[in-house]
């Protein structure tokens, strides 16, 4: 998670975003560039430590890499809910140009960046209110 603050940082995001994310974002108390490690496998020894060896089943880039997206995008649902239970508002885009965030932000080549997420109370250039949502009986079955 890199969190861009700085009016700095803002010019060099904001040319990623789609129109309509523009103002809100520039506006937003904290921006948070949400991003996959694929190169996380480095750190399983410390992070998964009864299985040692779990680093060398990772060794193909192409299947860590979207190991890394889902386990980054659960991360983010985390992070959205717990903003939000923080008494923040938080509000995720997916309005911008990824690849072009990776190359601007992430020179190292072992993150991609996923998803934006404004954090804080909105100004006067108000963020969406929050989304309807489908009827429990439309989305679960139990068997
Ligand atoms: C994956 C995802 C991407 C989104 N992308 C954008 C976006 O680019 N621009 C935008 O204005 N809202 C976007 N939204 C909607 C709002 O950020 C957010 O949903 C809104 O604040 C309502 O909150 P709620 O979905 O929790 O009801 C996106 C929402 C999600 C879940």
């Amino acid at each position: 998670m890199l969190l861009l603050r700085s009016a700095a940082a803002r010019t060099r995001l904001l040319p990623y975003l789609s129109s309509s994310n523009r103002a809100k974002t520039a506006a937003a108390p904290l921006v948070a560039v949400l991003a996959a490690d694929v190169d996380f496998h480095e750190r399983l020894p410390e992070l998964y430590p009864h299985r040692p060896r779990a680093r060398d089943w990772l060794t193909d880039r192409v299947a860590r890499a979207e190991q890394a997206r889902f386990s980054a995008t659960l991360q983010i649902g985390y992070l959205l809910v717990g903003v939000r239970a923080a008494g923040l508002a938080a509000g995720p885009m997916a309005g911008f140009d990824a690849a072009g965030v990776t190359r601007e932000f992430f020179p190292d080549g072992r993150h991609e960046a996923l998803l934006l997420m404004n954090v804080g109370h909105p100004g006067p250039d108000a963020w969406r209110e929050r989304l309807p949502r489908l009827n429990t009986e439309e989305v679960v079955w139990t068997l």
